[in-house]
């Protein structure tokens, strides 16, 4: 995917929130631990520092949810990631993301720590961010 398809299907999943220009998505994608894991309607973008990958972000068409393609997209990043040589994987998860959570504890992520205030919407409350962790091994 170009940073600018990235930069369009993010704008659709995160309507709540700050859409991430082209500009950022190709200033990520440059970055040397960089893993992007993608299909036509669903991306994750990780990076890996030494031994530790992060997943970025992750967001799937609202039109094409719930057919198993953020999870695809998340166990190809996760896959890419250990070939870089991570061995533990962290993210950040809106509280209130019923979604995502379900998503990443049927995956195998458990929490580690919580930031109250984290995430700020567009004229909305703020909410806490959960990090979760998960360790990475070969299937
Ligand atoms: C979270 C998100 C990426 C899931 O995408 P998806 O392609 O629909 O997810 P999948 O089909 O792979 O779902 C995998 C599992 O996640 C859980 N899940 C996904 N959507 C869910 C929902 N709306 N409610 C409850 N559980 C859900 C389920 O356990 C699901 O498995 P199942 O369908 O067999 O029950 C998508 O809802 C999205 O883009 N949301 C907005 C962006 C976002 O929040 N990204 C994550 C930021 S940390």
């Amino acid at each position: 995917m170009t940073p600018q398809a990235l930069a369009d299907l993010h704008a659709l999943a995160f309507s709540a929130t700050r859409a991430w220009s082209a500009q950022e998505f190709e200033s990520l994608l440059n970055h040397p631990g960089a893993i992007l894991a993608s299909n036509d309607a669903s991306f994750a973008l990780l990076r890996v520092v030494a031994d530790e990958a992060e997943v970025l972000t992750l967001a799937t068409d609202p039109a094409k949810r719930r057919q198993g393609l953020a999870r695809a997209t998340l166990v190809s990043g996760e896959a890419l990631a250990m070939d870089r040589g991570a061995k533990t994987v962290f993210l950040e998860v809106a509280e209130d993301n019923a979604a995502a959570r379900t998503l990443y504890e049927t995956s195998g992520y458990a929490q580690v720590g919580r930031r109250p205030g984290y995430y700020i919407p567009q004229g909305g409350t703020p909410v806490a961010a959960l990090v979760l962790r998960k360790e990475l091994k070969p299937s």
